[in-house]
């Protein structure tokens, strides 16, 4: 009897010979599903698909609000695929975090710090220091100068201090100039004086030292009398050596109002100063109902906004003020104006998004 007639090696060898068949089936498998899972993310990483996929370590952002981010799922979906940064549209502001004099709530902060963290996008903290959303107990309680300044310590001491580490970026004082491009007469300057938007940024550099702190404003995107009153502001405080970084522009356009102008050369001034630059609440309202004209505009101002922050050094990113009309805060604060995001109120991409895309693609390195 040879070898090959004895059944039992035979039966050995067929047996050893399916091992290796399925050892071999098991390798291929997991190299196809490595190449294809590494195809796939260099699809999504490579054709520009998606805003994040276009501008690597740069921050593309939105503003997020927490009722959309609870209830809806496509939002979320949207959310997590185009944007590397958020904003917390409501949910860090004092009357959120602390409604209740000493009962925190933070909640619906920790919410969206969380999403953020699960899907690898960055966290810009809004705002600390403001004239709007704060708390009736604060409002309402005739504090006097040194009371308010403990309180207002605390808060900003409190709030940095729970997301060291995990906010790349906080509005210190939000919106400190008023129309006429004064400091605004808010209950904190006629208080505290001029000098609590120091003390605002040193407590909150205290608080979290590797945090990039900001002033935040609006109307200050174009040559102008606003922005030369920041740019003044900002130079004095940087001359005190007071711990500033940088500067948001708010960027709440409207077609009804032209484009800024000077809006790149104003941002460079700005970084010229040694300050960081950033868009932080862009969009773009129009009178409703709008035309396929009116979004073909809108289109314009949005690339434009993208082009002229790719076009300087320091300007870190741009966030949108939500991405979908479905959620935007305009039709409240301005009847018969609206249509201002990326996404319509089905959340499907506007022209200006496909100008966004296409503008962040074109500058990307
Ligand atoms: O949460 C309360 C709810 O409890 C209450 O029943 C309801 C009744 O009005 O109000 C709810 O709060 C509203 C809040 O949005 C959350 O939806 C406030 O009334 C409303 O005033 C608030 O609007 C926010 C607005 O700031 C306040 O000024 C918008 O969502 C928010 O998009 C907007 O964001 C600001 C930036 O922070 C700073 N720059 C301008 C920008 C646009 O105004």
């Amino acid at each position: 009897m040879t070898l090959e007639s004895n059944p039992r090696v035979g039966q050995r060898r067929r047996a050893s010979f399916a091992l290796q068949v399925a050892l071999a089936l098991i390798a291929l498998c997991v190299v196809l599903t490595a190449c294809s899972s590494s195809s796939s993310a260099q699809t999504s990483s490579n054709n520009g698909s998606s805003l994040r996929s276009a501008v690597g370590n740069w921050k593309i952002g939105t503003a997020v609000g927490v009722k959309a981010l609870r209830g809806d799922a496509s939002f979320r979906k949207v959310l997590a695929q185009q944007f590397n940064s958020v904003t917390a549209e409501d949910a860090m502001k004092w009357v959120s975090v602390e409604p209740t004099r000493g009962t925190y709530d933070w909640s619906d902060a920790d919410q969206i710090v969380a999403f953020a963290k699960a899907h690898g996008q960055k966290v810009r903290g809004h705002n600390l220091v403001w004239h709007r959303q704060l708390p009736k107990w604060l409002t309402n309680g005739n504090f006097g100068a040194a009371k308010l300044r403990t309180l207002l310590k605390r808060h900003i001491t409190t709030e940095v201090s729970r997301y060291k580490g995990r906010i790349y970026a906080w509005d210190v004082v939000n919106e400190p100039l008023d129309d006429t491009a004064g400091l605004r007469g808010t209950m904190w300057l006629q208080k505290l004086g001029k000098g609590y938007i120091a003390d605002a940024l040193r407590w909150a550099h205290a608080a979290d030292p590797k945090a990039k702190l900001y002033l935040n404003d609006y109307s200050i995107e174009g040559a102008g009398p606003k922005s030369d009153a920041m740019y003044d502001l900002v130079k004095s405080l940087l001359a005190k050596k007071v711990p500033i970084n940088g500067v948001g522009f708010e960027a709440h356009l409207d077609l009804n109002y032209g484009f800024p102008s000077g809006f790149e050369d104003n941002l460079k001034r700005f970084t010229k100063l040694g300050l960081e630059v950033a868009i932080t609440e862009l969009d773009v309202r129009m009178t409703l109902p709008a035309t396929s004209d009116d979004l073909a505009q809108q289109a314009d101002y949005y690339r434009n906004v993208i082009a002229a922050c790719r076009a300087v050094k320091g300007c870190v990113g741009a966030t949108v003020w939500v991405f979908a009309d479905k959620y935007s805060w305009i039709p409240r604060f301005f009847p018969g104006e609206g249509a201002a995001d990326l996404f319509d109120s089905k959340l499907k991409p506007k022209p200006a998004y496909t100008a966004v895309l296409d503008e962040l693609s074109k500058t990307s390195s």
